[in-house]
């Protein structure tokens, strides 16, 4: 069994998104005439209500949390309101299992940092070699500390098979560290198998959600994790992170805090002061995403809880970007290219719009310049994911190309792709 075949919150009869609609929310669309934003993995644009929420901040309240003044207690309704959404948007069962920091991989550091002086007894850290290097180095820097590292390596399909899992599970299995989709290479991974498997053995599960968030509903409690870390500047919100883990596990971490912070989640997780302007950004990321549920069946909306909107929203987001993974797909084959992992019309649900490739004879630097004088923005390059690019066959030094969409994309862009594609001279 692939333990990335059956996608979290698979949708069924997802209502159609009003994409132009939705387009018209985002100034940096419009400014951008003619450019195509094919590169959002390295970062989303984001939506006016998003600007509004930082320029507010910015201009009405920018001054330090924590003080007895009417702006400095706005600051802290802020973050209190953007760590609410932020649990809603988890399905996280309180608030205060949310952190808020600066990005992913200063969260993973800070729990593996953590774990890793939690290892007696249970000193097998397990990672994948599917995953962003950021969720793997911060564990693999737990070696000299005494963790023992297995590896679950992706197989030449790009994606995690279970059964190569469960070998590598036992009762010394402290952690299992895993993506939920893939930043490279777009598999998504049935993280809900994976941790029923490590809970078996005892051991906990930690997820780097960075990728996924765009493109499917967070669930917490379904997808039966223990932490999860993820960034905003993917999800449509300005540059920050956020961490969540089940209470008991935060309030059990030996984590570094000044000694007048309470030894306490979230504020034991929260080192020094973040950027309030950008948590604000996120609150309202938030509220874009539950607006597009509550556009979607006006007439139901008032009735809906922000979360049934949310659903609703990620659902439709998720059915729409299936097209433009089939249409993208497409185009790639009929221009000859090599696209790794998964490239089945059929399985597109087990994968998000992120689509790696090659073109035969073409060094993949040649392809993405190409692009940037065709006005389309793409990258190439290992993508974060060296070692899954050894695992392809790619040589991590040149790497591959890769074009990441979000719902603000369309089948008319990835067409104009597939027309300069054409023209590249072999
Ligand atoms: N992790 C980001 C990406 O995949 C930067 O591009």
């Amino acid at each position: 069994m692939k333990a990335s075949i059956a996608a979290p919150g698979a949708p069924a009869g997802a209502p159609d998104l009003p994409v132009e609609a939705l387009r018209a929310e985002f100034p940096a669309l419009a400014r951008a005439g003619d450019f195509i934003f094919f590169d959002n993995a390295a970062g989303a644009q984001v939506p006016r209500g998003v600007l509004d929420a930082v320029n507010r901040h910015l201009i009405e309240h920018n001054v330090q949390r924590g003080g007895r003044y009417g702006r400095s207690v706005t600051v802290d309704e802020t973050i209190a309101r953007a760590r609410e959404s932020l649990a809603m948007f988890l399905n996280a069962e309180r608030a205060s299992e949310v952190a808020l920091g600066m990005n992913a991989t200063s969260f993973i550091r800070t729990v593996s940092l953590a774990i890793g002086q939690t290892l007696k007894g249970r000193d097998e850290i397990v990672v994948t070699s599917l995953d962003h290097e950021a969720n793997i180095a911060t564990w693999l820097a737990l070696a000299p500390h005494g963790a023992k590292i297995k590896w679950w390596e992706a197989r030449a399909d790009g994606t995690l098979h279970i059964e190569d899992l469960e070998p590598l599970l036992s009762s010394r299995t402290r952690l299992l560290a895993c993506t939920l989709a893939s930043n490279a290479i777009g598999t998504i991974v049935d993280v809900r198998a994976v941790a029923d498997k490590v809970h078996a053995v005892g051991g906990e599960v930690f997820l780097d959600a960075v990728h996924y968030g765009p493109h499917g509903l967070f669930d917490v409690q379904a997808f039966d994790c223990d932490y999860l870390v993820c960034s905003g500047y993917k999800i449509f919100a300005p540059h920050m992170g956020f961490l969540w883990g089940r209470h008991e596990l935060l309030r059990r971490l030996p984590t570094f805090r000044e000694d007048f912070i309470p030894d306490e989640p979230p504020g034991k997780i929260e080192a020094g002061t973040f950027i309030y302007e950008n948590v604000a950004g996120m609150d309202a990321a938030v509220h874009y995403l539950t607006g597009i549920g509550a556009r979607l069946a006006p007439d139901q909306a008032q009735r809906s809880t922000a979360r049934e909107n949310l659903t609703r929203a990620m659902n439709a987001i998720r059915s729409y970007e299936q097209t433009l993974s089939i249409e993208l797909l497409r185009v790639l084959a009929d221009c000859g290219a090599t696209v790794y992992g998964i490239s089945d019309h059929s399985q597109v649900a087990a994968r998000v719009p992120t689509i790696c490739f090659n073109v035969p004879g073409v060094a993949p630097a040649r392809v993405t310049e190409h692009m940037a004088n065709a006005g389309i923005g793409i990258r190439d390059g290992h993508l974060y994911a060296p070692r899954l690019m050894r695992r392809l066959g790619v040589d991590p030094d040149t790497g591959a190309v890769r074009v990441s969409l979000v719902h603000y994309n369309t089948v008319e862009e990835i067409r104009r792709f597939g027309a300069a594609l054409r023209t590249l001279e072999r």
